[in-house]
């Protein structure tokens, strides 16, 4: 059964699915994202580090051409290494993009997101051009809208204090109960932009926490939609990745309840930070 999921507003006029797939490390991005579309799912995250962007847009063309559905039904997200290429070197990884999505039949790209902050000397100025590609590329119409990925609040505040033509739709970050990054929540908020939350499911390591057992008890969800609901009554935007077709309808299904406020705060343990990742947003 397909659902319909709920919009949200990007600063940059187009609106984003409140939930998506995410494709890192999948075994067939092609599979995995065609059939996620037909169960509902309308936002796709990929990256040039996964390898995967023309498998994940040939999965999203398959969809397209057997539905007849309209490609700005589906949302379509890649992301570019860094920001150490400035001004040229980013333009190249940027049409590397879209030269891989239109491989997969995919014609503009809705998001395009710098993967992480890394730059090289001088660090805020080679962010900077390296945005200004960006920005140009907006104009060009190939990408809709452009945003970032394990920026900290120092690297956000640049956008700003620069005052850049447009700012970063979203960022995209690691934000879990075990690492809440209060920070970069409250600046995000205060500033227009989404918090994108990534391994939402903490890689399958908190299932067994005492406080997830019990939520999931209470509102009869598995842990897995308990984590995904509490990232989202965070504010967040998760993007879950599954391998596994009978987990895709699962991942979806967490409209129908909340958590309260106290819930959402309970969960959270304040004086952990743990990251399953990497930890880019404390770079220079
Ligand atoms: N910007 C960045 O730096 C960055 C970094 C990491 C990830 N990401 C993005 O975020 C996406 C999600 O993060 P992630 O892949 O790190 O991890 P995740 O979504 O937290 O967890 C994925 C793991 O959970 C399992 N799983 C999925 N649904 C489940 C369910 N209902 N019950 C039990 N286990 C379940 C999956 O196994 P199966 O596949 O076997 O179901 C997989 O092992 C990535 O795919 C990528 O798009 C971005």
């Amino acid at each position: 059964m397909s659902v319909s999921i709920p919009l949200r507003a990007l600063s940059s006029g187009y609106n984003i699915p409140a939930i998506g797939l995410g494709v890192y490390q999948s075994a067939d991005a092609e599979t995995i994202v065609y059939e996620a579309l037909k169960k509902g799912y309308r936002l796709v995250d990929t990256a040039q580090e996964y390898g995967n962007e023309a498998a994940t847009c040939r999965g999203i063309s398959k969809f397209l051409k057997e539905t007849g559905t309209n490609r700005r039904e589906v949302f379509y997200t890649t992301k570019l290494d860094d920001a150490t290429g400035g001004y040229e070197g980013t333009m190249q990884l940027a049409e590397a993009r879209l030269a891989e999505a239109r491989k997969g039949g995919i014609d503009y790209i809705d998001l395009l997101l710098i993967h992480a902050p890394f730059s090289k000397s001088p660090y805020t100025e080679t962010r900077l051009a390296a945005w200004k590609a960006l920005t140009e590329l907006v104009d060009g119409g190939a990408i809709r809208s452009i945003g970032v990925s394990n920026y900290g609040v120092k690297h956000l505040k640049e956008f700003w204090d620069a005052d850049v033509k447009y700012k970063p739709v979203l960022n995209q970050v690691e934000s879990s109960p075990w690492n809440v990054r209060q920070d970069i929540h409250d600046f995000c908020k205060s500033h227009n932009v989404i918090v994108e939350q990534y391994s939402p499911l903490c890689r399958g390591n908190r299932f067994k926490e005492p406080g997830v057992l019990k939520l999931a008890d209470k509102y009869k969800k598995t842990p897995a939609q308990i984590l995904i609901r509490w990232s989202l009554d965070k504010g967040m935007l998760p993007i879950p990745k599954t391998d596994n077709v009978d987990r895709l309808s699962p991942n979806l299904d967490v409209f129908d309840f909340n958590l309260t406020p106290q819930e959402v705060e309970d969960l959270q343990d304040l004086n952990s930070y743990t990251c399953y990742e990497w930890d880019p947003t404390v770079t220079k």
